[in-house]
């Protein structure tokens, strides 16, 4: 992203840059508004459950840069930290997921900058989640600028047990106990069955009223 000159003060610089990731968190948020519609309308479902944003707070941005042993500086905030503007998408079946990714990826003004995919790959943790890091062109009046967007896509049993595991270890401040982790290893692991066997129940309920309908 590209910053007017210096005349401005680092707390205007602050502003626009706000303004240019919620932007971002806005528009993200209506392509995939307009995908779930999409899709409701040409496969008579809702893939997406519900959709959160956020911006990251100026506090976890510092951290952040800190913890990676950056000076707390916007320039450095804008090309090293990538999820100021973050996107969740929570999704029925695992299946949606990768549509959704290959939807989204399929529009001529994203451009994808990575992919995670720690469904195939999960975390050590357990964590199972899609994400892309993606770059949106903002049209302001008198110029453009990507800004980058963090999107999560999971679906409801894999975001019950990222909000469970996240204040498990807020609580122990990142060092629970091994049989705790241990057990959210299994947790996870049951979870990845029951998101597979609901992926399952649905095609064979899909093909049933297929059956119907002919
Ligand atoms: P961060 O510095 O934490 O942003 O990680 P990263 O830049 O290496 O990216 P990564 O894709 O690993 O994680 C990005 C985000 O995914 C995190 O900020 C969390 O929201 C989520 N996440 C990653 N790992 C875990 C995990 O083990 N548990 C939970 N609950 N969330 C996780
Ligand atoms: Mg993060």
């Amino acid at each position: 992203m590209e910053f007017k000159p210096s005349a401005n003060s680092e707390i205007d610089s602050w502003k626009e840059v706000t303004l240019v990731y919620n932007s971002a968190l806005k528009e993200v948020g209506t392509k995939l508004e307009i995908l779930n519609d999409e899709f409701q309308h040409v496969h008579r479902y809702n893939p997406i459950e519900h959709i959160k944003s956020r911006l990251k707070s100026p506090e976890s941005i510092v951290k952040k840069l800190k913890r990676h042993g950056y000076e707390s500086t916007i320039e450095n905030m804008v090309n090293f930290v990538n999820d100021i503007a973050g996107v969740r998408v929570i999704c029925s079946f695992t299946s949606d997921i990768y549509q959704i990714a290959e939807m989204l990826s399929n529009q001529s003004d994203i451009k994808i900058l990575s992919v995670k995919d720690y469904i195939k790959f999960p975390k050590p943790s357990g964590y199972r989640s899609y994400h892309m890091i993606v770059a949106v062109p903002i049209f302001l009046s008198d110029r453009s600028a990507d800004a980058k967007v963090e999107i999560q896509i999971r679906t409801v049993a894999m975001d019950f047990w990222a909000s469970l595991e996240h204040k498990i270890n807020y609580k122990f401040e990142g060092n629970a106990p091994v049989f705790i982790k241990n057990e959210l290893i299994e947790c996870s692991k049951i979870i990845s069955e029951l998101d597979d066997r609901m992926l399952s129940l649905n095609e064979q309920v899909l093909q049933y009223n297929n059956v119907l309908e002919i």
